[in-house]
């Protein structure tokens, strides 16, 4: 570990704490003209360090850059051997993370960006990814699992962020099926997985969950701004605590995936069930009410066929239009 990894593993222990340059050089083993010259990189890479001669060095509450060491301060001791890895700036956490799997990177590695320059969303989409004010992280999985398992992965890291946000930021999520997270009417987060097929094989070698999360970022372009939210609410929670706890409880769903328990939790934060939805499918577009959703995460449909019959459809995939109040409750 370098000078400086060590020295910010240390500050972000003891944010808003005075250490002595002295106290520092020694915890380090280096001479205190070394700690001095990795707090200016720190600073440099945005970290507000306050520095005084008669009390040391101090990081800032308010300091909010993603880190390794910060993340890592939040994980759960049994999450610690999972590697993370933070970019300043890349083009797609999902596509690095491909790029990664192809070099035969670990189950469990975690890529996080401060800013996406080519963003993915869903649908052949953009995701809107500005610097610094965002949360856009891929896991890669090496999943041991049938296909029709591994379909649970987004909806486990759709309860994952619900139950992140809400024990970080007090807030109350709801997940918009199959799998964006809203605040309110807002849209806070969106999932992408991909999944790289072992040809040879015939089975699934390697997901990755892409989840993008919209954490301060207060000006979004046009066709966003009426339905994207931010879930930070002006509070002053650092990023890396929000991205540790979403791992946490991602992991913690993971284990037990294909027990399928928590899909217990994803019908409960559902903002669709009971309502009147619209859907595309095989070109045609249909309405009607949404009635639940089954432990494979399928949304259970009563729609009328032509002659104004009932018909029960249930929905796999793709993308459905809500009206925010049901026109039969
Ligand atoms: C959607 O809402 O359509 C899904 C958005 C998924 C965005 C995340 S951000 C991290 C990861 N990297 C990407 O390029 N996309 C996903």
């Amino acid at each position: 570990m370098s000078v400086k990894t060590e020295l910010l593993s240390i500050l972000e222990a003891n944010r808003e704490t005075d250490l002595s340059g002295e106290e520092l050089a020694k915890r380090l083993g280096v001479s205190r003209t070394a700690v001095w010259k990795a707090v200016k990189t720190l600073k440099q890479e945005g970290y507000h360090i306050d520095a005084a001669n008669n009390r040391g060095y101090r990081l800032q509450e308010a300091t909010d850059v993603l880190s390794e060491e910060g993340i890592r301060l939040e994980l759960l001791e049994s999450r610690q051997n999972f590697p993370v890895k933070v970019y300043k700036i890349i083009d797609s956490t999902n596509v690095e993370a491909r790029r990664h799997a192809l070099e035969g990177a670990p189950h469990g590695l975690t890529i996080i960006a401060e800013e996406q320059t080519n963003g993915k969303g869903r649908l052949g989409r953009d995701f809107y990814s500005p610097a610094g004010t965002g949360i856009y992280m891929s896991i890669l999985l090496r999943p041991q699992m049938d296909g029709t398992d591994i379909v649970l992965v987004t909806t486990a890291a759709s309860v994952a962020v619900c139950r992140a946000v809400q024990k970080v930021l007090g807030a109350e999520p709801q997940i918009k099926w199959v799998n964006d997270v809203y605040l309110g009417d807002k849209k806070i987060c969106g999932i992408l997985t991909e999944a790289v097929s072992d040809f040879e094989m015939g089975k699934i070698d390697t997901v990755v969950v892409g989840i993008g999360i919209n954490y301060r970022t207060d000006v979004f372009p046009d066709e966003l701004k009426d339905k994207a939210g931010s879930v930070a609410d002006g509070k002053n929670v650092p990023r890396n605590v929000l991205v540790a706890a979403v791992l946490n409880e991602f992991w913690d769903i993971y284990e037990n995936l294909t027990e399928r328990e928590f899909m217990e939790e994803y019908r409960r934060r559902s903002n669709v069930i009971g309502k009147e939805v619209r859907f595309l499918e095989k070109n045609r577009w249909w309405e009607g009410k949404a009635l639940d959703i089954d432990d494979d995460g399928g949304l259970i449909v009563e729609c009328m066929d032509e002659n104004g019959h009932p018909v029960i459809r249930t929905l796999h995939t793709g993308e459905i239009t809500l009206r925010w109040k049901s026109k039969r409750d």
